[in-house]
């Protein structure tokens, strides 16, 4: 079987790895020594952090701090991603500006924004100080021409690293080393994925740490989150056995009531608290090992249902596309209040979106994916997918 979610991207090794790992003070600081080298920061201008969402709110704070935004101020970001991103510029005091994925001169959409999309925003959206490029799925954006809108328009740059540490620009330089701040996530399914934590990397001498952010006392995860990280990865595989009998949602709903798993979405926002010894160990070691290679596939199909329900009579649970809804999850959305009106290509490309996992290596998981692409492609939306 093919699976989306459910930790399908740790081997049977990658389990007993992760469930098992202990590590110690000196895991930690290696990581950050890390992020130091490979994002061109000083140690003290980054940190590891309790969640991505946690990243992004204290790079923006950061950039508060230093006078560059102001209360109130709007973040330009993707019109097609995470609800996690919304909640850390809310949380922040500052608002979302979405733009509008990119439709290419084929009619293709793409999952990112352009920089002339970006550009138009901002010539109508005065309040625009800083935008996000994310790299949906890995798929690297055309920064040379961001650069320019950036310079331009004075504005700050935040790279979102969640699905895309490792890859690379088409200029060639790696993503996470252009902007004033780069901030990652290792939430599960990330790019770096140890259940849940994450990281932010300011770049330039302008911008420190955030004053309610103190490093020093910062307390590492504990109690209930622990237990609650190192098991994920054997509760998922012991779901994707019972997928073979059609058992696995009534084993993930109790795990869910007893609180031994989480929804992704809903990681918190902390600043006092960041991950554990043994986590930073695990990411240290993805990070050395790291693929060039994108997060996910993904294909517009005309009817994703139909399609999603062929691919389960084939024994495929690819149900767990990102994102469902412009702003994902689902059961968000009404609350986020998107208007629909001004990203059409995003809600379009919110409705026919399908993912394929990249992460299978044996030559019969990669049959699996061949088998499953044929199918998909049977309901590929053809040429022009403008709805
Ligand atoms: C693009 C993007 N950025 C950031 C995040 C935040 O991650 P976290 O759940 O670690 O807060 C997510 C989470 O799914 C995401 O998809």
């Amino acid at each position: 079987m093919i699976f989306l979610g459910l930790a399908s991207n740790y081997t049977a090794l990658d389990t007993l790895r992760h469930s098992f790992a202990l590590g110690d003070k000196s895991d930690y600081q290696n990581l950050e020594k890390e992020l130091s080298r490979r994002y061109d920061a000083s140690l003290d201008h980054l940190s590891l952090t309790f969640s991505g969402r946690s990243a992004i709110y204290l790079a923006l704070k950061s950039f508060m701090e230093a006078g560059r935004i102001n209360k109130g101020d709007h973040v330009a970001i993707n019109g097609f991603t995470c609800h996690a991103v919304l909640e850390a510029i809310k949380k922040a005091g500052l608002e979302p500006a979405y733009v509008d994925l990119e439709k290419v001169v084929s009619g293709q959409i793409l999952p990112n924004y352009s920089a002339e999309n970006l550009e138009k925003l901002i010539k109508k959206d005065k309040k625009i100080k800083c935008f996000i490029l994310q790299n949906t799925f890995g798929f690297p954006v055309d920064i040379r021409r961001f650069k320019k809108v950036k310079e331009e328009h004075d504005l700050l740059l935040i790279e979102d690293l969640a699905h895309c540490a490792g890859r690379k620009y088409p200029d060639g330089r790696e993503i996470g080393t252009v902007g004033e701040a780069t901030c990652l996530s290792f939430g599960k399914g990330k790019s770096i994925d140890t259940i849940n934590g994450g990281a932010v990397v300011l770049r330039g001498k302008e911008f420190e740490l955030p004053k309610e952010f103190d490093k020093a006392t910062l307390k590492r995860r504990s109690g209930g989150d622990i237990p609650r990280a190192s098991w994920y990865p054997v509760f998922a595989s012991i779901a994707r056995g019972l997928a073979h009998i059609h058992l696995e949602r009534p084993w993930l709903g109790l795990l869910l009531k007893l609180r031994w798993i989480e929804r992704s979405a809903d990681a918190k926002l902390s600043t006092d608290t960041t991950i554990s010894y043994w986590q930073a160990k695990l990411a240290l070691r993805q990070f050395e090992n790291l693929k060039n290679s994108a997060l996910r596939e993904f294909f517009l199909v005309d009817n994703r249902e139909e399609c999603l329900k062929e691919l389960r009579r084939h024994g495929y649970r690819l149900e767990e596309s990102w994102y469902d809804v412009p702003v994902a999850p689902e059961r968000y959305y009404k609350s986020v209040k998107y208007p629909e009106k001004d990203n059409p290509n995003a809600v379009y490309f919110s409705q026919h979106v399908l993912n394929l996992p990249t992460w299978y290596e044996s030559k019969y998981h990669k049959k699996q994916v061949a088998n499953a692409k044929k199918i998909i492609k049977a309901h590929e939306l053809k040429g022009e997918n403008n709805g």
